[in-house]
């Protein structure tokens, strides 16, 4: 399925699959450690970025340019990646430069990266593409062959990242002896969802039973602009090579209830997520992205709509922004 894709070697996997505490409804828990990607300091896009810089180094790129918000896990990773890889990093960043970097800025800067800051708000992803096409011609008329990623990595090439993390998963319950009914994660830009449903709809397609796939939304950009995720997942599976095999719309599901008020603005049921996650399990979640996420698992689960079930919560990374101004829940 992925063989004939161009891979770069960045992702210690398989990722752990760990047993957590029974949650509401008499759930049991299972978290698959993705925050242990190991990739600068680890998390769901070095899956991505494997796929992602594969096609830059068969491209024959000189350089990486992406964006994301201030805080970004995707650029701290991005930058990790291009430091493995002897490539040039530019980053676009929402927000204004700066005094001190801390957090992921920290991170990218010491993987070193250029960090370009656009004063742009948290969320405006549409100024940050546009700072992104911008900055990939500019490099390219200077003659630096860049490979120019969209945010998040959500390209279907990014996505084959999360369609064999689905397909690892797989062999973990295999091997583990369990049947989750349900497989729960944190969705932003949408790549990470659209990877999930193309790798089990390829495995369905192959007979294999299959867990459902929920979303917990943490940005209001996955309802708006961003790239459909049924699109996504098809184009995914065009990449594997199975074209005769579609993804039903009915099977996206996205939980957009967990959000608040906007990305990146803390939630009570987030908190309470980072801080359960830490006394539970020992794990590290942020306040922008697992920790919200976590929130919406852990709210289905008092819901009863995991009742005496397994569930898996893939936890998808982001403990560097504890490290940034208002990490850490009071
Ligand atoms: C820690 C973390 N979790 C989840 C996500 C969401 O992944 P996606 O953008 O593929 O939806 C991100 C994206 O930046 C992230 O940094």
């Amino acid at each position: 399925m992925f063989e004939h894709l161009q891979r770069a070697a960045l992702a210690t996997t398989p990722t752990p699959l760990e047993q957590g505490p029974v949650i509401g409804g008499g759930a049991r828990l299972w978290v698959k450690r993705d925050d242990l990607t190991g990739l600068g300091g680890g998390g769901n896009k070095a899956r991505k970025l494997e796929f992602l810089c594969g096609a830059a180094l068969a491209a024959e790129a000189q350089a990486l340019i992406t964006v994301g918000a201030g805080q970004s896990n995707h650029c701290r990773m991005t930058a990790a990646a291009g430091a493995r890889l002897g490539l040039e990093v530019h980053l676009i960043l929402s927000g204004d430069e700066p005094d001190e970097p801390i957090g992921n800025q920290l991170l990218s800067m010491l993987f070193g990266a250029q960090l370009h800051f656009t004063g742009a708000a948290q969320s405006h992803w549409g100024e940050l593409e546009i700072a992104r096409e911008l900055l990939t011609r500019e490099l390219s008329g200077a003659g630096l062959a860049p490979y120019s990623i969209p945010i998040g990595g959500s390209t279907a090439v990014g996505a084959l990242g999360y369609a064999a993390a689905f397909i690892e998963l797989l062999d973990q319950f295999d091997t583990l002896g369990i049947e989750p009914s349900t497989v729960v994660f944190t969705s932003s830009s949408g790549g990470t969802h659209a990877g999930l449903l193309a790798g089990r709809a390829a495995a369905a397609d192959a007979g294999r039973g299959v867990p459902g796939i929920v979303a917990i939304g943490v940005a209001k950009g996955v309802n708006i602009g961003l790239p459909d995720v049924a699109d996504l997942a098809n184009q995914t599976l065009d990449l594997m090579g199975l074209t005769d095999v579609r993804i039903d719309p009915a099977d996206v599901e996205v939980d957009t209830r967990w959000i608040g008020d906007d990305y990146a603005v803390p939630t009570t049921a987030g908190d309470n997520a980072v801080r359960w996650a830490a006394t539970n399990g020992g794990w590290l979640c942020d306040r922008t992205y697992s920790g919200k996420g976590l929130s919406g698992a852990l709210g289905l689960a008092e819901e009863g709509r995991f009742a005496n079930e397994d569930i898996v919560f893939i936890h998808t990374g982001g403990w560097p922004a504890l490290f940034a101004a208002g990490g850490v829940p009071a």
